[in-house]
């Protein structure tokens, strides 16, 4: 049998399947289910495929704190001297603690608080990516408080379709993101003015999960004009971040590859100054990860056949919120002819499913792998219905280090207090 998976350290060995060196059964047995295995190499192939890209080129890949924030995943990247893009004060953490350098952090998001502000000018940060104009008064008076000067650039809102799935476009009129690209000339003026405010850069994101490189290339030609225009102001930027949004295979999707998907952008750049930066999230550990789950019971029944497996819309949301397809394998292959299932978990929802109408062999115990579920996975992870969430392995070689144990479930409750 030779399949191809999403996951490319992922194969077929004498033990059933295996990430790189290790073979998934050894983890599920010294770790036990569900838990999330990430492969080092397919994180570093990803990251070093963008260095690459753009090597020759004043560049900056910040990763997407918010795809996967583990401590063993951001220390991967800062060892490989990542940047980093974050949206809270708490991923700042992370990235600190991890190794990170603050000075290649930028900071995006809507809500950014007073307190989530003075933590990341204290931490030198490379750069507030601002989504309104409320927004730079607020920042201007915490950095004049602190006497610091913040490094800023607007998320301007292009208003291209990135033809993706509309919970995950962002670039739209219609998104709460960013600011209006007719706005954002008399923003930087007013933002250029101000004492505790450097203009640094221009940012955009427009969605995630592309597959067509056509409408990011769009946007840039018109962050292009819009930076054209400010330099006629007397206006410079220093740098160009294009946000982050590269798709990757789930299923039998066919995305551009790192290459295809920067060389128009590249192109649209040819010979200019300014630093580009990218925050790529799910292209960088969609395809790093699997959740690595066992199965409890099967359940047949009259319309339709159940395998009830031990992780559920608790550790891998995805499905239940975006109807999202990840491919669902046997660790062992049997030899029987499959039957088709719904892959469930033990939540006690309708909605608690993590894949539909799949043809497996498996029996009550058999290991089953939820793939490319690297990125948006553990990160939106819950604690419903009482259940610890997973532990984290990271696969490096013929090695596998635990990152994340297993949640008890005395931690779950730790912070209450019953009423006496
Ligand atoms: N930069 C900004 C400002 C973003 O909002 C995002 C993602 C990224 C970068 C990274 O985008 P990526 O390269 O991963 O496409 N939970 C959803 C995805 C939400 C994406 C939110 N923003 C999912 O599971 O598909």
């Amino acid at each position: 049998m030779s399949t191809v998976f999403p996951i490319p350290t992922l194969q077929a060995g004498t033990a059933g399947l295996q990430l790189e060196g290790v073979p998934l059964a050894d983890i599920a047995q010294a770790h036990g289910t569900p838990t999330y295995v990430y492969s080092r190499k397919a994180l570093t192939d990803a990251f070093v495929a963008y260095r690459g890209a753009l090597a020759g080129r004043r560049s900056l890949v910040c990763y997407a704190v918010k795809a996967n924030s583990s401590l063993g995943v951001l220390s991967v990247f800062a060892q490989l001297g990542a940047g980093f893009d974050i949206v809270s004060g708490g991923e700042l953490s992370r990235v600190l603690a991890a190794g990170g350098d603050a000075g290649k952090v930028v900071f995006s998001g809507v809500g950014k608080s007073r307190a989530e502000m003075r933590q990341a000018l204290m931490a030198d940060i490379r750069c507030f990516n601002v989504e309104s104009a409320a927004e730079i008064d607020r920042l201007n008076e915490v950095a004049g408080e602190l006497g610091k000067v913040a490094p800023i650039a607007f998320r301007v809102n292009p208003n291209v379709d990135p033809k993706t799935h509309p919970y995950i476009s962002t670039g739209l009129k219609s998104n709460k993101f960013g600011v209006a690209f007719d706005a954002a000339l008399d923003l930087y003026r007013r933002a250029a003015a101000l004492p505790h405010l450097k203009v640094s850069g221009i940012a955009c994101h427009i969605g995630s999960q592309l597959l067509d490189p056509a409408p990011i290339a769009e946007a840039a030609e018109k962050v292009l004009g819009l930076v054209d225009r400010l330099a006629a102001e007397g206006i410079v930027l220093d740098h160009i971040d294009l946000g982050g949004g590269l798709g990757i295979r789930y299923r039998d999707e066919e995305p551009p590859s790192v290459e295809q998907y920067l060389a128009p952008l590249l192109a649209i750049f040819a010979g200019r100054k300014e630093e580009l930066c990218f925050e790529p999230g799910r292209s960088l550990v969609g395809n790093a990860g699997l959740l690595l789950t066992r199965v409890e019971y099967l359940k047949p029944g009259e319309e339709k056949n159940f395998a009830i497996v031990d992780a559920a819309m608790n550790d891998l949301a995805r499905p239940a919120l975006y109807d999202a397809y990840h491919e669902v394998v046997a660790v062992a292959p049997r030899a029987e002819a499959g039957r088709n299932y719904e892959i469930v978990g033990p939540i006690c929802e309708s909605g608690d499913f993590l894949a539909h109408d799949r043809e497996l062999t498996v029996a009550e115990g058999d290991l089953v792998a939820l793939l490319s579920a690297g990125a948006y996975g553990m990160a939106m992870s819950s604690n419903y219905n009482t259940r610890p969430r997973a532990a984290e392995v990271m696969v490096d070689g013929e090695r596998a280090l635990l990152i994340r144990r297993r949640e008890t479930v005395e931690s779950l409750y730790a912070l209450e207090t019953p009423l006496r």
